[in-house]
């Protein structure tokens, strides 16, 4: 299994590391016999599962639900679970709990958005010996703040914020750090400048590693990708194939035949 070192030994031989979302369990059992090094179990499950708009209505009890799906369909994969909105910003105990629901449902590792005011969390959960995963730039769960989903730093101002905020979490002890949406050569930029490994998802090709949404990658679920989604299959229409196909079995009298059948 891919783990916290082999992160820290990929960016120094500079091999690049891949990560996809997954949610449940056969899809996670798709993603463990990939190649991809990684799950993260995303707050985005609360858009991609439940239809929210946003990533703000995810608990730490969703978050346990689909951890523990994907945990019981994986044995040899690393498994970063997101903390959800506002679980971590109630104080270090609730954090702490949240934290430990999460590892007793399977993660190995926990990410939460944001440095300002994290700080003393962040740095209860790295002693504690959880390996965490930062997350900067376009945060989903501040999109209220941002005003949508938008490019962050591109005025310069912005951008050494963003800058700043990946050398603290370097220094509290992160062991990788998802940079969101923000232009290419920012990405390249703290990507040069920090130790850990960069994560980027619409951060350019200069991360040390991607992450998508696997059903954004499979084509499936939403016809609005943004910009940073490749999509590697048009999932919609081969699954929209097949349930027509049925159909059309089933109406035609094809469905089932004798070797479908029992005697
Ligand atoms: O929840 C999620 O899917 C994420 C990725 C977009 C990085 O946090």
């Amino acid at each position: 299994m891919t783990n916290v070192r082999d992160f820290a030994a990929f960016k120094a031989e500079r091999r690049k590391i891949s990560i996809v979302t997954a949610y449940d369990a056969w899809s996670a059992h798709l993603v463990e016999r990939s190649k991809v090094d990684a799950i993260l179990i995303g707050d985005s499950a609360a858009m991609v599962m439940h239809g929210h708009r946003t990533t703000v209505p995810a608990t730490v009890s969703l978050m346990a639900l689909h951890t523990a799906a994907v945990a019981r369909a994986t044995t040899d994969t690393f498994l970063i679970a997101d903390m959800p909105f506002l679980s971590y910003r109630q104080g270090v105990r609730p954090a702490m709990r949240a934290v430990g629901t999460l590892l007793k449902n399977g993660a190995h590792a926990v990410k939460l958005e944001g440095v300002d005011g994290n700080e003393r969390v962040i740095r209860q959960i790295v002693e504690s010996g959880v390996p965490l995963m930062g997350h900067i730039g376009m945060t989903p769960q501040s999109v209220h703040q941002f005003g949508g989903f938008r490019v962050q730093g591109r005025r310069s101002e912005d951008a050494d914020r963003i800058l700043r905020e990946a050398h603290e979490l370097e220094r509290l002890g992160c062991f990788s750090i998802v940079l969101e949406c923000i232009p290419a050569e920012l990405g390249g930029r703290i990507t040069s400048e920090l130790t850990i490994p960069t994560i980027g998802i619409g951060a350019g090709p200069c991360t040390d590693g991607q992450v998508l949404v696997l059903q954004d990658l499979w084509g499936v679920g939403s016809e609005h990708a943004p910009r940073f989604v490749r999509r590697y299959l048009d999932g919609d229409a081969v699954l929209t194939d097949a349930l027509n196909r049925y159909n059309d079995d089933v109406k035609g009298g094809r469905f089932p035949d004798s070797t479908e059948s029992y005697s």
